[in-house]
């Protein structure tokens, strides 16, 4: 897939919706980190780029904090993009083990992201509020009070925060420096 591709599919199920002013957030904020690794951990920057545009296209159908991604993984499946369906999946929750997946209807296998692209993407995502940079700490804390109806989510979200705490610890030691205030610098360039 190029990236004119995936602008056109998130253009054709998006239209000017605001959740896609989110998606075109993360890709930058995912491009940012990504160039932040520098030459010791080789990135394939189009993919990362083009899986972070489309982490959220299940927006189309439902906004439910997991179905998304769910019915995220379904378009692009059923279009042959599996890299970026799997991003669909595995970004909701910073992964789901294979019993949760089979829960909601994906294929009985881990949805956790593997590799640095899908933990970039999963990263940057909670990273951003919206389409504007925040903390790991204020994000989850706003999932906690907008998810406070749905205990399958508010349960698993301790396990999440964990993971992105885990994975903002290497990346903030493989950079020197913080990816929280990389990504809040103002005019960064994206
Ligand atoms: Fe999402």
């Amino acid at each position: 897939m190029t990236r004119e591709k995936a602008q056109a599919l998130l253009e054709a199920h998006g239209g000017g919706a605001g959740w896609t002013g989110h998606c075109r957030a993360v890709a930058d904020a995912a491009s940012v980190l990504g160039r932040a690794l520098g030459p010791r951990h080789p990135v394939d920057h189009d993919f990362l780029w083009r899986a972070a545009l489309l982490h959220d296209i299940g927006r189309c159908a439902t906004h439910d904090p997991v179905g998304h991604g769910v019915e995220g993984h379904r378009l692009l499946s059923k279009l042959g993009c599996e890299r970026e369906a799997r991003l669909c999946a595995s970004h909701v929750l910073f992964g789901l083990d294979a019993s949760e997946a089979a829960q909601f209807g994906l294929p009985e296998r881990e949805f956790i992201p593997a590799g640095l692209e899908e933990r970039l993407v999963t990263l940057a995502d909670f990273l951003m509020e919206c389409d504007r940079p925040t903390t790991l700490a204020r994000r989850f804390e706003s999932l906690r009070l907008r998810n406070g109806g749905n205990p399958f989510f508010l349960d698993r979200l301790e396990r999440a925060q964990a993971r992105a705490e885990a994975f903002l610890l290497w990346l903030n030691g493989e950079i020197g420096g913080s990816a929280e205030e990389l990504l809040a610098a103002p005019g960064r360039a994206t």
